[in-house]
């Protein structure tokens, strides 16, 4: 028999103890989000939907991208047991500097549309963690302004090769000349992809407006207030401007880019060099021949070709044929701290992140991107402990394994003539 009793008032009152109400909405908002798809959620009520979908958006189909984020799903860890891990250190060295966390900031263009603070918010969140932040050359902040707010910390420099090639090195030199120490090298963008939301959107740069984008603009006012009120939205480094994304990368982009390119860019930058966009074995094989300081494989995060190679399961193989000669960053997907882990146990030496960063932003400004970064910090850290591993340099292919949902088959050999063309 189950002993009872008259409800006692002052244990009522006891159990009603309410969490302490936090007046800054802002805060209240990020400190509710406990994961990345929590920022992504907040980030889609937020912001009007064509800059939510150029954002969260890839090209055609976005099978390099789900299968991308897929894939980092599909991981089983191996734990090993009984090591002490009260204390796990999770600085990274890569490019010849540290980092506090084993991931940077991706580049990505247009950031201010996001959210206003755009870059500022990134660079400024990306030194006080003590992490690097990527620029892109089609950044909404000048090269100049990125290292105002970073003064400290490390910056680096994504490079787009454009017709007008002087516009380029011109970039390279002022980024040089700013103390960054990184260029990272695009080489998967010849031409845009289809981001097939931006065209059902309408969606163009500058933004324009349309009867559905007013409507949209109604439960949105903050984005549209920051968007009226601080300085014009436009490319920092360039001048293009009108159409749709599409358009301009297409007018900007120089389609004919090849080694000889990769070759004169080296010769003109003083710090590290790395070709981000790197998608097969075989082109790893040859830029750790080439001598160069790091490759990113990465399908730009689905936003380029569709239906490409995933860069966690290209990861292995390139480690296992370039692993020594170079340095590998892999980005594309990663949404969870645990995939950074993954990441890093097989072969990667650093990881990056773009939506995340720009989930975190378009959430809460520069405090979302502090946000971001902590979430993934604090799913690094109990990862690696709940693995017990107690260092970055201790993660191994022992770790994990990958599951597959999809299998490449065999690819047949066969040799046939066509006939040439008249
Ligand atoms: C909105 C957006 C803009 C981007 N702009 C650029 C860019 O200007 N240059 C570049 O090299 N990569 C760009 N990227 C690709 C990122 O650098 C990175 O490769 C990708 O976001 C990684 O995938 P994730 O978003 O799944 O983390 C962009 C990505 C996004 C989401």
């Amino acid at each position: 028999m189950v002993k009872r009793q008259v409800p006692n008032p002052t244990e009522i009152l006891e159990l009603m103890k309410f969490k302490k109400f936090d007046p800054n909405g802002k805060r209240r908002r990020l400190s509710g989000a406990l994961t990345v798809d929590d920022l992504r959620r907040i980030a889609k009520r937020r912001t009007p939907a064509a800059a939510f979908d150029y954002t969260d958006g890839a090209a055609e189909g976005e099978f390099s991208m789900t299968r991308s984020v897929q894939a980092f799903e599909d991981v089983e860890f191996h734990p090993a047991i009984l090591n002490d891990v009260s204390h796990v250190d999770m600085t990274t060295q890569i490019l010849g500097g540290s980092s506090a966390l084993p991931f940077g900031i991706a580049p990505t263009g247009f950031t201010r549309l996001m959210q206003t603070e755009g870059e500022i918010a990134g660079a400024g969140a990306a030194g006080a963690a003590g992490i690097p932040f990527s620029l892109s050359t089609l950044g909404t902040t000048s090269i100049e302004d990125v290292k105002a707010t970073n003064p400290h910390g490390r910056n680096w420099f994504q490079l787009y090769v454009m017709r007008q090639k002087e516009i380029s090195y011109g970039l390279v030199e002022r980024a040089a000349a700013s103390g960054f120490d990184t260029l990272m090298f695009t080489v998967d963008t010849p031409v845009a992809g289809a981001r097939l939301r931006d065209a059902r959107n309408g969606f163009s740069i500058p933004p324009q407006l349309s009867p559905s984008t007013i409507l949209n603009a109604i439960p949105r006012p903050w984005w549209w207030w920051d968007f009226l009120t601080t300085p014009k939205l436009e490319f920092a480094s360039l001048s293009e401007t009108g159409g749709t994304v599409g358009e301009l990368l297409n007018a900007a982009m120089d389609p004919s880019i090849d080694y000889d390119d990769l070759a004169e860019i080296r010769a003109l930058w003083p710090g590290k060099f790395v070709v981000k966009g790197v998608q097969t074995v075989e082109d790893a094989k040859k830029l750790a021949d080439l001598g160069v300081d790091g490759i990113i494989l990465s399908n730009h995060g689905g936003r380029q070709l569709d239906r490409a190679p995933v860069p966690f399961h290209l990861l292995p193989h390139v480690a296992r044929e370039v692993g020594n000669d170079v340095e590998i960053i892999l980005d594309t997907g990663i949404r969870n701290g645990a995939d950074i882990v993954a990441a890093l146990a097989l072969g990667a030496d650093f990881t990056l992140v773009g939506r995340a960063y720009l989930y975190g932003l378009m959430a809460g400004g520069r405090e979302g991107v502090d946000r971001m970064i902590e979430i993934l910090s604090d799913q690094i850290e109990r990862t690696m402990k709940l693995i017990q591993v107690s260092s970055v340099a201790e993660l191994n292919p022992s770790h994990v394994t990958q599951l597959s949902r999809l299998e490449r088959l065999p690819a047949p050999e066969f040799t046939r003539s066509r006939p040439a063309q008249a």
